[in-house]
């Protein structure tokens, strides 16, 4: 089932918004690869992971190398630091296959639409 959930105005470039369809807080996710949406839930001990900050997290690089990437699309949780990319819901940890719930959002004239069937579930 499709909602729409504003303009396309009220989800600035960069920055999340949890809102609320069909009784489930949703995080929406309007960053420079598109609109990305997960359930307001960590996979870990169920925390609102979407009030977590937004960034980056240093990837997989060879020994006295850091690299830093995915700036922008990483939900690190409140509760226990686990981070999570947001376009694949993917824990980032490597050592846990638990992902984020996401929701497929599309805009439409303008407006943000959401739909409430999940497109991926928590493993
Ligand atoms: S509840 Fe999210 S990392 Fe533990």
């Amino acid at each position: 089932m499709k909602h729409i959930i504003g303009n396309v105005d009220e989800f600035p470039l960069g920055v999340g918004r949890i809102v609320e369809v069909a009784g489930r807080e949703i995080g929406v996710y309007h960053l420079a690869e598109g609109f990305f949406a997960v359930l307001n839930i960590c996979p870990h001990m169920h925390a609102p992971v979407c009030r977590g900050q937004l960034g980056g997290t240093y990837l997989p690089s060879k020994p006295y190398e850091m690299e830093y990437g995915l700036r922008g699309r990483v939900l690190r949780c409140p509760w226990h630091g686990w981070e999570f990319d947001v376009v694949t819901g993917q824990s980032l940890f490597g050592i846990d296959k638990r992902r984020l719930k996401s929701f497929a959002v599309d805009v439409v004239d303008g407006q943000v639409v959401l739909e409430a069937a999940p497109i991926a579930a928590a493993s």
